[in-house]
């Protein structure tokens, strides 16, 4: 559903923020901010700052900023829309049901699968408790579920009949196109229908925000003609190579880590959450798929996969590993003893046992490495190489490539090389390797190092803070606090995006122009604005929360806040990126003067340099005198 543009902005605008986040988090007053411990990440100091004024928050710790809708969506885990209706609710604001919008009635088709499928869940589960439901029941308690987990889990039997179950849905008002839309029913070619899912104990597959949109269901007999599992089909709702099982549970204490456990089957997730590992999900009835990583990947950094010792475990294991770097999670592995299952390790040899195996859990290198051993893929050298570049190719497809050197000089050790020459090797893959390169790094700039010892949630930050120039950033400040400021900067100044060096620092004074056009609330209208990478909002955040620092010391020293005189930061930010830009130039004309075979080529080009250096150092003078003698620009210095 969509909701309209100026309800969206009424929400943004007329949410507490003090309101919406002291829910959840303590929060003192101290000054004109309010300051608690942070949600995201563990601390014993607050360095959770929320802004009543301007309606928005940021953790100085690890770095997560935005307005009330961006905290419901990071704290509740919801979509955009789900947090915006969430906050409407509250405020009493209406959503207009613009179902107008759906021709072809496939949103109202959708609303009612998931509300059939909700309904059904609840059947399964009542069901659970007649004497129809006994062979469920007593399976569910073979596995060790207790009461407890069952409910949590609306694990559920589905009735032993070819209709009993589309008979109650139709006597609830359910038509026969909601039970085939929500995968319920089979129909035969003959037109006939029956249900799906009979005599089977069920498992209820909800959605990252907890809706149920299908089932999975074991077999209680030990028919051979029967298949184990009877999943639920791909539907309107039910995308399986999208839906984790479990994660509508696990997401929280996954972001509490950045890490998650990923297994292979329904039980192995209920089992390993009862235990305490409730940072567990499967995939759903079928193999994993990029999606999957994809989806984990919004809540983890690492990923840490269980699954079976068989062969078909292990051949997963090897593709998750595969799919699960190319998105940027680090992967490890445990290998359970043979025979066993994340399920049934935890029964039978209890939870400390499993915990001992996750904190063992080794590098997906290692893994792999003696997986290729154990297939005998490393008999001789010609198989080791291609082992070898298979391994190089997955580091090749690692989006940060300051893990690169790590993981050769792992992969070196491991097979007795010589770094050096891995890293060639290295190199020559990822130059001719087909894969898309990354477009969010700026391509004008270089890339920048993160120090090594930041936690991986500021790294992004960090690198955000290397490419912009701290004169963009003034610039962006004054666009933001200042009274009027982007007015002043586009008019007085002539101020553009082209003004802007870095990629970042363009289209972030581009989403800020946007903002002001289109939204009354500019601060929190580009804190929650998609256009802008999650780095650059926090970017943005900061500099507004760094401007309020300042003229919260006034106010605690009781001195009137001094009304901020923007035109010298305008000028001497402008001055600089002209500065920057010419030394850019500077360096690129004198790296490349050795290699220049012409003598007198050289020389221009020298004089060149020499120019250049001259209006660099007439420049810098600018900066000396008083801002307001607009000489400098009118003159077309900058
Ligand atoms: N699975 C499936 N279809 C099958 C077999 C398995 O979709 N025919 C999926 C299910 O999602 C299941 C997972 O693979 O949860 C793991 O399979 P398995 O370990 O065989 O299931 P368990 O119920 O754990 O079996 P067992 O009781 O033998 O451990
Ligand atoms: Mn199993």
């Amino acid at each position: 559903m969509r909701i309209p543009d100026h309800i969206i902005d009424q929400v943004r605008e007329q949410s507490n923020i003090v309101d919406v986040i002291g829910e959840h988090v303590r929060l003192k007053k101290t000054g004109r901010n309010y300051t608690g411990l942070c949600p995201f990440h563990t601390e014993k100091t607050p360095s959770f700052h929320v802004n009543p004024e301007r309606g928005i928050y940021k953790c100085f710790g690890c770095g997560k900023a935005g307005n009330a809708i961006t905290f419901v969506t990071e704290f509740q885990h919801m979509g955009f829309v789900d947090a915006v209706k969430h906050l409407a609710q509250k405020l009493g604001i209406q959503i207009p049901e613009e179902h107008i919008d759906d021709p072809t009635g496939i949103y109202a088709r959708k609303d009612a699968a998931y509300r059939v499928l909700s309904a059904v869940a609840s059947y399964y589960a009542d069901h659970l408790a007649t004497s129809d439901g006994a062979p469920a029941r007593t399976y569910f308690t073979s596995r060790g579920f207790s009461d407890d987990t069952v409910k949590a889990w609306t694990l559920g039997a589905s009735p032993a009949s070819w209709d009993t179950t589309m008979s109650f849905l139709r006597s609830t008002g359910y038509t026969d196109e909601h039970l085939s839309d929500a995968g319920l029913i089979v129909v035969r070619e003959d037109g006939r229908m029956y249900d799906r899912f009979r005599g089977r104990a069920m498992f209820t597959i909800r959605d990252d925000v907890g809706r149920v949109v299908g089932f999975s269901a074991r077999i209680l007999t030990d028919d051979p003609q029967q298949p184990k599992y009877i999943n639920s089909p791909q539907s309107l709702v039910f995308d399986k190579s999208r839906v984790l099982y479990g994660l509508d549970k696990a997401k929280r204490p996954i972001t509490e880590h950045r890490l998650a456990v990923l297994v292979e089957g329904q039980a192995d997730v209920v089992s390993m959450h009862q235990a305490g590992f409730t940072n567990t999900v499967a995939s759903s009835g079928t193999a994993i798929t990029l999606e999957h990583v994809q989806l984990l990947r919004k809540y983890a950094d690492t990923v840490v996969l269980v699954f079976d010792a068989d062969n078909a475990g292990q051949n997963a294991t090897t593709k998750a590993i595969e799919l699960a770097l190319s998105t940027g999670l680090d992967v490890r592995v445990v290998v359970l003893p043979s025979g066993t299952d994340p399920d049934s390790l935890v029964r039978t040899q209890g939870a400390p046992a499993m915990r001992a195996l996750l904190d063992g859990a080794m590098s997906f290198l290692q893994f792999q490495y003696e997986r290729f051993h154990q297939l005998g893929a490393l008999d001789n050298s010609l198989q080791q190489a291609k082992a070898v570049r298979t391994l190089l190719q997955w580091i090749a497809g690692v989006p940060d490539t300051l893990r690169h050197p790590f993981l050769v000089r792992e992969l070196a050790d491991r097979f007795r090389l010589q770094e050096s020459h891995l890293l060639g090797e290295l190199q020559q893959i990822a130059s001719t390797s087909t894969q898309p390169s990354r477009t969010s790094r700026p391509a004008t700039q270089p890339a920048a190092s993160p120090p090594s010892t930041t936690p991986v949630s500021q790294q992004h930050a960090d690198v955000v803070r290397a490419l912009i120039l701290p004169s963009e950033r003034e610039l962006l400040r004054v666009a933001l606090v200042a009274e009027h400021g982007l007015a002043l900067l586009m008019n007085k100044y002539h101020v553009t995006e082209d003004t802007f060096w870095s990629e970042c620092g363009r289209r972030m004074f581009r989403r800020i122009q946007y903002a002001d056009e289109e939204h009354s609330d500019i601060i929190k209208s580009v804190l929650d604005d998609d256009a802008l990478s999650e780095a650059e909002r926090r970017e943005l955040a900061d500099i507004v929360f760094t401007t309020n620092e300042v003229s919260l010391k006034w106010q605690s020293f009781e001195v009137e806040i001094p009304l901020l005189d923007y035109s010298r930061n305008v000028r001497d930010a402008l001055v600089h990126l002209r500065m920057h830009r010419l030394q850019a130039e500077i360096n690129e004309l004198t790296a490349g003067i050795g290699s220049i075979p012409d003598i007198d080529e050289a020389g221009r080009v020298l004089y060149r340099v020499q120019e250049l250096t001259a209006q660099r150092e007439a420049l810098r003078r600018v900066l000396n005198e008083h801002p307001d003698t607009s000489q400098w620009l009118d003159a077309g210095i900058v």
